[in-house]
């Protein structure tokens, strides 16, 4: 029997390998995590992050063939194959701050597993991880080997949050890059076989190691890309009268394209779009590519545009000002389905109609009170110049915003609601309840295009939707 162990208890180690043990029952999984509070979360009926269809693959498994510890040395000691999939975010200070990957947990994961190994490891990336870390990796594992082999992996990880256990069951594709050794190749098999229990093996992509690293990031700079594409154009949609969402679908049927990821938005969010796309601008900048580095900041640079132009569009058309006004907050997740914020839209246009001095009223189903206040507090990094942007004063915070448990109370008395995030039970809201229960005039700005405008309009509501004619 085989022993996988996954160092990193989080969005993407957590149900990854729930669905691994799920599927391959001989095989004992055991996800390790140096954050107590987490593995305990693991372990009890709350887990520690929202996802449809989770808790019932960790039911069927934990206590059997999945485990969820904190003593990360004892697990990595007995596994055959270690996956680290620890997190890596932006660098905030020193060389490649704003841009440049923070690898400080990968590194001492890997300084750890050298020390406690005394059999031979495949080791798997799973993080998304610069191109060539392997590289580094390598070189920190064997300087410190005592003779022990370690064959290093790049398994990136393609999961969508909110579709998470779905991705995992029926992954597009899985892919293993590995070295062009016999050994290297002998891993990559290995780690095939574990996949090829529930992947066909035609979906199991074989490279080498810097294609799987850079492909990765190159992935989430194509998705990226094309929401970005399709926000620029919803603002020229705004000012000459087409629709956008009229026009991606002409755009998507044209096969080459596609009609997937062309929901023009408020913009995207999510842990990895814009530190990926960061990531990829500064390996470019270090490898002497100014132009092609150029080409992939103007994405990041338009999904900013987008995140102020809402903004800036909910103040104007408020006759200039939300001073004293309520504001409604729809959503605050980056996207629906799940309760991470982290780098969604919402904390941008919310923290700039803060600074207006509107009174917001957040509601959102899955994002807890706590978390949407330290959001709002903390200070934000301007990826263009590396220093943290002016901090919004928490007690300003405290005072203007308040976080309520459900869309109606949030609207009552309101001037204007903004939709944040698409989830589901915004678009059967009752509506007319909310209008009558609203200031006049009743504003709604869409930034997810999810509510009928038509229906909203013969209510009585000035509605903005992206992309969209007034
Ligand atoms: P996360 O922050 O949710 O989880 C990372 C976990 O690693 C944390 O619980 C942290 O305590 C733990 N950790 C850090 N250092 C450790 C150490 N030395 N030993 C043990 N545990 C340690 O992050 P995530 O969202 O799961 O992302 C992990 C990686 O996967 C990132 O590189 C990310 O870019 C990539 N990724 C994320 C997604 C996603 O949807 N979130 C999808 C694909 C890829
Ligand atoms: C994204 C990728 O889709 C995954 O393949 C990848 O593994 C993951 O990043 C990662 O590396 O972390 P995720 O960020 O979880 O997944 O969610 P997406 O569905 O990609 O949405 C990202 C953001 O883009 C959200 O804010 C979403 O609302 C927005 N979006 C998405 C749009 O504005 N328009 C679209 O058409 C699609």
């Amino acid at each position: 029997m085989v022993k996988i162990c996954c160092i990193g208890a989080g969005y993407v180690g957590g149900p990854t390998m729930a669905v691994m043990a799920l599927k391959c029952p001989e095989i004992e999984v055991v996800v390790v995590d140096i954050s107590e509070p987490r593995i305990n979360a693991w372990n009890s009926d709350r887990l520690p992050i929202y996802e449809p269809g989770l808790e019932d693959v960790v039911k069927q498994c934990r206590g059997k063939n999945l485990f969820f510890s904190t003593d990360v040395e004892k697990h990595v000691f007995e596994s055959d194959i270690v996956f680290v999939s620890v997190n890596t975010p932006t660098k905030t200070q020193g060389l490649g701050a704003g841009k440049a990957a923070d690898l400080t947990y990968w590194e001492s994961a890997a300084r750890m597993i050298a020390d406690v190994s005394k059999s031979s490891k495949i080791v798997v990336e799973k993080s998304t991880v610069p191109v060539r870390t392997a590289e580094a990796i390598e070189k920190i594992l064997t300087h410190n080997s005592k003779g022990i082999e370690f064959q290093i992996l790049s398994n990136p990880e393609f999961l969508a949050e909110g579709t998470a256990i779905k991705d995992l069951y029926n992954p597009d594709r899985v892919l293993i890059g590995g070295r062009d050794t016999a050994a290297g190749q002998k891993a990559i098999k290995a780690l095939r076989d574990v996949y090829a229990h529930w992947v066909p093996v035609e979906q199991i992509i074989c490279t080498n190691l810097w294609s799987a690293e850079l492909s990765k990031l190159a992935a989430n700079a194509f998705l990226a890309q094309r929401i970005s594409s399709v926000n620029a154009m919803s603002a020229l949609c705004e000012a000459t009268g087409a629709d956008v969402t009229q026009v991606a679908h002409a755009v998507g049927t044209d096969t080459r394209i596609g009609p997937k990821f062309l929901n023009a938005s408020v913009g995207f969010g999510g842990s990895c779009f814009q530190k990926d796309i960061l990531n990829l601008i500064y390996i470019c900048e270090c490898n002497g590519l100014p132009e092609a580095a150029n080409y992939w900041k103007q994405v990041v640079k338009v999904n900013d545009y987008q995140k102020i132009r809402f903004a800036n569009r909910v103040v104007s058309s408020m006759f200039n000002t939300v001073s004293g006004k309520k504001i409604a907050i729809l959503g605050f997740a980056f996207k629906k389905d799940t309760g991470d914020t982290r780098e969604t839209p919402a904390i941008d246009v919310c923290n700039r109609l803060v600074a207006d001095k509107a009174k917001l009223s957040i509601y959102d189903p899955q994002v807890l009170e706590e978390q949407i206040r330290r959001d709002l507090s903390m200070a934000r990094f301007d990826w263009d110049h590396p220093v943290p942007l002016q901090q919004i004063k928490a007690e300003g915070i405290s005072e203007q915003v308040n976080v309520v448990s459900d869309a109606y109370e949030a609207t009552k008395d309101a001037h204007g609601l903004c939709v944040l995030t698409e989830w589901d039970e915004f678009k059967s809201l009752d509506f007319k309840k909310i209008f009558d229960n609203m200031q006049k005039p009743a504003f709604v700005f869409d930034g997810r295009n999810v509510v009928d405008a038509v229906k909203l309009r013969e209510i009585g509501f000035i509605v903005y939707s992206i992309g969209k004619p007034l």
